[in-house]
């Protein structure tokens, strides 16, 4: 809930009446202008705040240059090609649809320039100030700043770190981005692999395995553990794991990857399956085993900043660190690494920080019911709230409703019918506790889920809001009605 809660928190302490008058030292310097820094900063800009952002890069970060934004412009161009390919149920008969690999690379590039430039002008409305280069934190409230404009040092009232995540690089697989490829190289790639071999059958590894499958790879998927997207509902889980099977893509689980031997025509990929070692001959090998908090080379130990053994900085439900003046929003934080999460973060420390520079009292605090996750693999996953494992280790009595996709008839008529809405409720409050949906369309449908968690909704809200015919919404309707025997449009178990 978070934002709403103005009135029970204490006052902060005042620091300073007004915002900082031109010239003297800022309010807030941001460091990082992915979607938390940059959203922190726009809060900010619009309270009044005289703020800074330094980007090392590009703004946007990750998510807007190399990450959630073009990976979605291939993923959405990876579709059309499959529907183009399997038109024909439809009587839509195409002539042989061709990939111009080069040609969606720079359509990518364009969609990814379009945003960032419109991030760039929304900074320039709200006031803030934007620097290139790297900063280091020096003091509490200064940092220095290297880049193509010299050496500056910057004096702020507060510090807010947003510097995000990288990719973690695994012990023989050195990437080079053409033939061993981070996510930033498989969304630059000129050709389409032939056979893609992706380690780490997670978030990044499933979403462009999938794009590269419904472009006409052979997609082999190598992941340690024995569910594929671990933390992801099982149940879910394994409804992927069959439609990928069924999509004859080659799984291995419990599997873990060895060494990457590149060649003049392809690459040796080693992997080892319960002691046994099997090699697989690829184009190209996505290595996609999760990412690590950027905290390094950022100055502060010297500053005195708690740093996790794992490289996160802790904070409070308003972002601050154990330094007062310092903040730390988004994947340098605890929770999931996900834009949207850091975003809110950024809003939150935002608010803060102005409350606390004008003595008003302050409400905001991420202490949200559930943060959303969305995984865009084909079909998508959307997962909200707890899942029946976690909803069973903390002790509720738990209940379950589930409606398949085919069961639609907006699914029939559009012909995408695999996966299904996993409704989980409290047995006896009858609270609603997670919503897990594989299917089309999942990304957007959890956001009725996050609302209803937001809300302490019930199953039976769920199930008694009236949901528009002919939707993909109405599968959540029906599974918030299986979960107490009630479907209309399948037979129900309980
Ligand atoms: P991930 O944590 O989702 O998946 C990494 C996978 O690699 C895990 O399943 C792990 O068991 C496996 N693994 C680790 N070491 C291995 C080894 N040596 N051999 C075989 N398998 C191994 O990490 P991923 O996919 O790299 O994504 C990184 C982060 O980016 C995630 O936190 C994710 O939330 C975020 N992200 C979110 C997206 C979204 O919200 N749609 C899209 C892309 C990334």
């Amino acid at each position: 809930m978070g934002m709403g809660l103005m009135e029970q928190m204490p006052p902060q302490q005042a620091q300073a009446k007004t915002p900082a008058a031109p010239g003297g030292p800022y309010d807030l310097a941001v460091v990082g202008a992915g979607p938390g820094g940059y959203v922190a900063a726009i809060r900010a800009g619009q309270l009044g705040l005289r703020t800074i952002v330094i980007e090392e890069g590009k703004l946007g970060g990750v998510c807007l240059n190399v990450g959630c934004i073009p990976s979605k412009a291939i993923i959405s161009a990876a579709k059309d090609y499959k529907h183009a390919l399997h038109g024909a149920e439809k009587g839509l008969t195409f002539a042989d649809p061709i990939i111009e690999m080069p040609k969606l690379v720079k359509w990518k590039q364009s969609v990814v320039e379009k945003l960032t430039s419109g991030v760039a002008g929304l900074l320039k409305a709200n006031k803030v100030e934007v620097v290139q280069g790297r900063a280091t934190v020096t003091g509490a409230t200064t940092l220095d700043v290297v880049g193509p404009g010299g050496k500056r040092t910057i004096s702020a009232k507060h510090i807010l770190l947003a510097t995000g995540s990288s990719t973690i690089e695994i012990p023989g697989f050195r990437f080079d981005e053409k033939r061993v490829v981070s996510s930033t190289g498989a969304l630059e790639l000129q050709e389409v692999p032939k056979h893609l071999v992706v380690i780490g059958g997670g978030v990044i590894g499933l979403e462009l395995g999938c794009a590269y499958a419904n472009l006409g790879s052979k997609v082999t998927v190598v992941e340690m553990m024995d569910q594929l997207v671990p933390g992801v509902d099982a149940e879910v889980a394994k409804g992927l794991e069959r439609i990928l099977k069924r999509r004859k893509f080659d799984l291995h689980l419990g599997a873990r990857a060895k060494e990457a031997k590149v060649s003049p025509t392809g690459v040796k990929v080693t992997f080892e399956v319960k002691g046994a070692e099997q090699t697989l001959d690829a184009d190209v090998v996505l290595v996609s085993v999760g990412r690590r908090p950027n905290t390094k080379g950022l100055g502060l130990e010297k500053v005195g900043v708690k740093v996790d053994e794992r490289g996160f900085v802790p904070t409070d439900l308003q972002k601050r660190s154990n330094v007062p003046s310092i903040f730390a929003i988004g994947d340098i934080t605890h929770g999931p690494m996900l834009a949207h999460k850091a975003s809110k973060e950024g809003i939150v420390a935002a608010e803060t920080i102005s409350a606390s520079l004008k003595g008003e009292k302050n409400g905001a605090a991420a202490d949200f019911a559930t943060i959303p996750g969305v995984i865009f693999t084909d079909p998508e996953i959307a997962t909200a709230g707890l899942t029946e494992a976690a909803a069973k280790a903390a002790g509720f009595d738990v209940k379950v409703g589930t409606f398949n996709v085919g069961g639609l008839g907006r699914a029939l008529a559009s012909g995408e019918t695999d996966g299904f809405y996993k409704v989980i409720g409290d047995k006896k409050s009858d609270r609603l506790l997670g919503v897990h949906i594989l299917g089309p369309g999942a990304s957007d449908l959890i956001t009725e889920a996050v609302l209803a968690l937001e809300m302490g909704a019930t199953v039976e809200d769920l199930a008694m809001t009236v949901h528009p015919h002919p939707t993909l919404s109405e599968g959540l309707m029906e599974a918030a009605e299986a979960l107490h025997g009630r479907a209309i449009h399948a037979v129900n178990r309980t």
